[in-house]
């Protein structure tokens, strides 16, 4: 039985204060979730070995990772909890920070493109590209339709063939070769099925028409024309505190984003904190996690050299506004989406069965746990905050029960000295007081 939700804002103080049970609680309210939804956050329900066996070949067992619901999310004016999957402490903390950070400058404005994806279809063997482009051009309205005949269900949703981009590349090392794109709106699906099948198809008539021979036909996961964009602006102020003035604090962000957009080198760790977040959202929504980070690594070296997805800077107020665009092909309709569990309860949380819904939250994720990262880095460091998390994890590899994990992390941080051999001291210790 499902629960009527209850979604208020999601600036739920002290959430993380909350035992594991509560916070269960308070998301399953929250979220309208039924007994078994809570069931399969759990453990007790959820993907099953059976199930499993459907999905990938040689299965021998289910591997679990933690799920955590990150907090203050303020997006188009709706209040948001979002369901992250990943092993990495820190990363749910932080992007619940800097997303109450932007609620203080009125949340996150998100939009994004219509769902077209690109498949590629590769021509070889043909003397003359120009030509056969020309050719598969004219004969653009039959592709188009041929296209439109592989799911009529998509076509009566709105989605199909959209267009024709051809890229003829007179000299390779494979000889001439002609890669024609089929743009095709694949609605609330990720798309590969759809766009893989539809090029399959295509590939005889372009083969007629171009008298050459086709070699690859799949999906491009440079996904650029289906892109998300998020934006946020933090006042200066609630980037301040009592040692460090918000305008220092602003300015010494700016400096960091800087520092991405010129230095693939820091652009790649830069990235790679934004799709700490992504990725999180993907695994918990049955996302192919892959495909994101191909697309958003290719896009952020589009000009030639590698750069950041993000762009951070001081307005006219002295304020931060900042600013993300990337490809994000994400569903809500088949694949893991609709098989695992875990990740129908996931869409559940958010409140949505829209593709391009999720794909905004995930961008404005992306762009919070951005913020997170460089606010740290560009202050305090961010080893203080991954510490406490760390030295948990470290009391518990050395054994410590749950009512013993806090006090042997908190030892361990006020020595300064967070290793197993010391989580092993302080247990035996607290023990020995006991
Ligand atoms: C760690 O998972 C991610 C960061 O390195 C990102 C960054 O440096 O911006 C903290």
């Amino acid at each position: 039985m499902s629960e009527q939700p209850q979604r208020g804002s999601s600036r739920l103080s002290g959430f993380y204060r909350q035992s594991l049970a509560e916070r269960a609680a308070t998301v399953a309210q929250w979220a309208g979730l039924s007994e078994q939804d809570q069931a399969v956050l759990l453990g007790s329900e959820g993907l099953t070995p059976a199930q499993a066996e459907h999905m990938i070949e040689n299965v021998i067992g289910l591997y679990a990772l933690p799920f955590g619901v990150a907090t203050n999310f303020l997006i188009n004016g709706r209040d948001y909890l979002v369901p992250m999957v990943v092993e990495e402490p820190s990363i749910v903390a932080g992007v619940s920070f800097a997303a109450r950070l932007a609620r203080d400058g009125g949340g996150f404005t998100t939009s994004a493109d219509a769902p077209v994806m690109i498949g590629q279809i590769q021509v070889l063997g043909v003397d003359n590209v120009y030509a056969a482009a020309g050719r598969v051009w004219e004969a653009r309205a039959r592709l188009l339709e041929e296209a439109n005949c592989c799911d009529r269900v998509l076509v009566e949703l709105g989605g199909g063939a959209r267009d024709l981009e051809l890229r003829p590349f007179p000299d390779t090392p494979a000889g001439p070769m002609l890669i024609v794109h089929l743009l095709f709106d694949v609605r609330d699906a990720m798309g590969a099925n759809a766009i893989n099948t539809t090029c399959e198809r295509l590939a005889p008539i372009i083969e007629e028409l171009t008298g050459g021979r086709v070699n690859l036909r799949i999906l491009s996961n440079l996904a650029d024309r289906r892109k998300a964009y998020a934006a946020c602006t933090v006042p200066a102020e609630s980037l301040g505190s009592d040692t460090l003035p918000g305008a220092k604090v602003v300015r010494a962000i700016v400096e960091a984003a800087v520092f991405a957009q010129i230095d693939p080198y820091r652009a790649a760790t830069h990235n790679k904190g934004v799709m700490n977040g992504i990725d999180a959202v993907a695994i918990a929504t049955g996302n192919d996690w892959r495909a994101l980070e191909a697309g958003a690594h290719a896009w952020a070296a589009r000009s030639g050299r590698y750069s950041a997805l993000t762009e951070w800077r001081q307005d006219e107020r002295g304020d931060l506004a900042g600013r993300i665009e990337l490809p994000l092909a994400v569903g809500t309709v088949g694949g893991a989406t609709r098989v695992h569990p875990a990740a129908q309860v996931a869409l559940k949380i958010l409140g949505t069965q829209s593709a391009s819904e999720l794909a905004q939250i995930m961008a404005a994720v992306g762009l919070a746990q951005n913020l997170a990262a460089i606010r740290a880095l560009a202050t305090e460091g961010i080893q203080r905050g991954h510490m406490s998390l760390h030295a948990k994890q470290m009391a518990l590899a050395a054994g410590a029960a749950e009512d013993e994990v806090a006090v042997v992390a908190a030892r361990m941080i006020e020595d300064g000295r967070i290793t197993t051999q010391h989580a092993a001291e302080v247990l035996a210790a607290l023990r020995g007081a006991q």
